[in-house]
């Protein structure tokens, strides 16, 4: 330890250093050494050497100082880990040095031809570095004199965006490197990642938000990474495996010796990494952690080889993709075999039920999983499903896992088949499946407690009617018998509210005034909000578009429908289902006589025009003068068409600043004609 904590604890010191600016650098500089080291101890070697309360008063004492000391600014200091308040837009920077990607192989006759290449290239012995392959986001870590100058993107290869002032707030990337042998110039590559635990309480938080899932920690690691604030990627714990170094003078001719190093000098290097003699050696690794990585914390699905000699390297060379001194050996997506104990059905706001099949609990890729889609008749009866059976299941791309398969000679006693339900599991109506359909529907709109509470949580969400409160509270007012649909929140009185149980004057009065507040909510939002099925949140402007009042909407005929664009048989037929049936008349009716927005507003009818008509724009970067769905709902109120991936069809893009590269080059190639928002705004004057 550099300074005596008590000494640092004492008031003196902050005195003194106050009155005395080179004190404070020097305790500056000290609080800094010293909470680095912190950090190492903590996020690299996992063996703090002090207490988090302890870490804490250090890092409050530096963060005073530096209040104090605006002109000791420095982009490294550890008190930046939490994340500064700018928002800053991402740069792109092209990369000193290409980041190139690995070929896949996916047997072991694959490694050996990998093996026999090298060798017969190479023409001498050799070795193989075996590492872990990370499956999150690359990065590129540049450290000039042995401080963190810029983090980059992976991006197309050969540029990225700078996400410096986001990494900055992932703990275990060192700010300062530690040691004195390190070169004046490197750049540590990495992978970013988000551990399973992170992940998880991440989604149940999004869940509770009604904000959509992650897929994967891999997307929520680069998700993450492309924030615009830093202090919500500070919260969100990723972590940094290094797995490379590149540099003009690195310190050795051995790529396992350099990381060894790079662990020395604070990047997180993992400690499954392993120098090979042989391919038997190679081929003991990869079985070893095909089993053994499901214990880890963080997602990986494969092994990388590389030849350890970074001469041998050199002479092995690259293609414009690959480097031929390395390959990808990726594992078999994760499986586990388990009993399935039943068969369960649940009932969303449309009335599709879906089958979820409930298993004993399994560990899978670091989490417990006690149930699986099973999606619907038709893929039951592909598997030949029966209760008892040992399953596999994967975890494909999606974060519920699914069954591939059923292990038939395991079966001793074979017990029930499993038969999709004849009737609701909440209601008992008969279910219905349309002939063209997979999905089973409950026909129980009205009466289904399921629908009905779906139905006002759908209505309430930040995207439709913004009205603060949670499912639970929703099933609180059904079950009182409060509230049958979503008109009936309009009706409420705050004695119905302040005396339910647990129930304050504030609360009751906070959620009034949010569905009073709502009443001011446009038409195309309302249409939204109503549930039809198949209409989602594009559907509900294009049709508030073609027609402007709910009055025309409901008269439409199927024709009058599909002649609108993108607007097809299945979402016409729906509309009309809706407007025919009575009951959801009834309920429209209802929500116009609380005063709910069911026109378009004046202002939105003037600036109709279609003067983007027959116009397919796809929207790219950061934007200035208006957020990205203010111009996505210009150009629908415009005319135009608005899609998210360049193609053939594409007419225009409007480009902000730092569009991504994949997206500048494909436009390039097709020669689409791009367009900044000044020019997009004078196209629609
Ligand atoms: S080496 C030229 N090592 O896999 C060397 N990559 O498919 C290129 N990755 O973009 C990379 N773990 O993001 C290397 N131990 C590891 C890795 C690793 C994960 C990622 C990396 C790269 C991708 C290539």
């Amino acid at each position: 330890m550099i300074l005596d904590m008590n000494d640092l604890f004492s008031n003196n010191n902050i005195r003194s250093a106050k009155s005395l600016s080179g004190d404070a650098a020097e305790l500056i500089e000290n609080l800094r050494k010293q909470l680095h080291e912190h950090n190492y101890n903590y996020y690299v070697l996992s063996q703090p050497a002090i207490s988090d309360f302890e870490f804490d008063k250090l890092m409050q004492q530096l963060v005073e100082l530096e209040k104090q000391h605006p002109e000791f600014y420095d982009p490294n200091s550890p008190t930046m880990r939490v994340g500064s308040d700018i928002n800053k837009n991402f740069v792109q920077v092209r990369h000193r040095f290409p980041m190139l990607s690995l070929q896949n192989t996916y047997t072991e006759g694959e490694v050996t031809d990998f093996y026999n290449r090298v060798k017969r290239s190479l023409n001498e012995d050799f070795e193989i570095v075996c590492e872990l392959k990370f499956d999150g986001t690359s990065i590129s870590l540049v450290y000039e004199n042995g401080r963190l100058a810029q983090a980059i993107t992976r991006g197309d290869g050969r540029q990225g965006d700078d996400v410096t002032a986001n990494v900055r707030t992932i703990r275990n990337i060192p700010l300062v490197l530690k040691g004195d042998d390190i070169p004046t110039y490197i750049e540590a590559r990495g992978e970013i990642l988000m551990p399973w635990n992170v992940f998880e309480e991440l989604n149940k938080e999004r869940e509770a938000q009604e904000e959509p899932l992650f897929a994967n920690p891999r997307n929520a690691a680069s998700g993450t990474l492309k924030m615009q604030d830093p202090k919500v990627v500070a919260s969100r714990k990723l972590e940094s495996y290094v797995y490379y170094i590149l540099g003009e003078s690195l310190p050795a001719q051995s790529h396992y010796e350099n990381m060894l190093l790079a662990r020395k000098w604070g990047l997180n290097v993992s400690n499954t990494i392993k120098r090979c003699k042989t391919r038997e050696e190679v081929f003991e690794f990869l079985k070893y952690w095909d089993v053994e990585r499901k214990k880890l914390s963080v997602a990986t699905d494969g092994v990388v080889l590389k030849v350890d000699s970074l001469l041998q390297q050199r002479n092995l060379g690259s293609t414009s993709k690959f480097p031929r001194w390395a390959i990808a050996y990726k594992f078999n997506a994760e499986q586990a075999l388990t009993r399935l104990e039943s068969v369960s059905y649940q009932v969303g706001r449309t009335g599709a039920v879906t089958p979820v099949a409930n298993l004993e609990p399994v560990l899978l890729s670091g989490t417990t999983v006690k149930r699986a889609s099973l999606y619907n008749e038709d893929a039951i009866n592909a598997l030949d499903l029966h209760i008892g059976d040992l399953v596999y299941v994967e975890k494909g791309g999606e974060i519920i896992p699914k069954i591939t398969g059923v292990d038939k000679e395991a079966r001793f006693l074979i017990g029930d088949k499993v038969v999709f339900a004849k009737r609701c599991p909440d209601c008992a109506t008969p279910l219905v499946r349309n002939e063209d359909e997979a999905v089973h529907y409950c026909p129980n709109s009205q009466g289904c407690p399921p629908q009905i509470k779906g139905r006002v949580e759908h209505f309430v969400t930040r995207k439709a009617m913004n009205i603060t409160i949670g499912p639970e509270t929703i099933g609180l007012l059904y079950e009182k018998g409060l509230i049958k649909d979503a008109a009936d929140l309009y009706a409420l009185q705050f004695e119905d509210l302040v005396n339910l149980e647990r129930w304050a004057e504030t609360s009751a009065k906070n959620l009034l005034a949010s569905i009073e507040k709502s009443k001011s909510i446009p038409y195309e939002r309302v249409l939204f909000a109503l549930g039809i099925r198949f209409v989602g949140e594009t559907v509900a402007q294009k049709l508030a578009q073609a027609f402007p009042s709910i009055h025309l909407l409901a008269q439409a005929t199927l024709e009058q429908l599909t002649a609108v664009e993108e607007i097809g048989t299945r979402i016409a037929q729906s509309v009309r289902d809706f407007f025919e049936n009575p009951e959801f008349m009834d309920f429209v009716n209802r929500l116009r006589a609380q005063g709910l927005q069911f026109e378009l507003s004046e202002e939105t009818m003037a600036s109709r025009t279609d003067k983007l008509s027959g116009l397919t724009i796809v929207i790219s970067g950061t934007f200035e003068l208006h957020s990205r769905d203010e111009y996505k709902a210009m150009i629908l109120r415009n005319g135009g068409k608005n899609s998210g991936s360049v193609s053939k069809n594409t007419h225009y893009i409007l480009a902000g600043s730092n569009m991504g590269p994949a997206k500048l080059e494909k436009a390039e190639k097709l020669g689409v004609k791009i367009i900044d928002e000044a020019a997009f705004l004078e196209m629609i004057k």
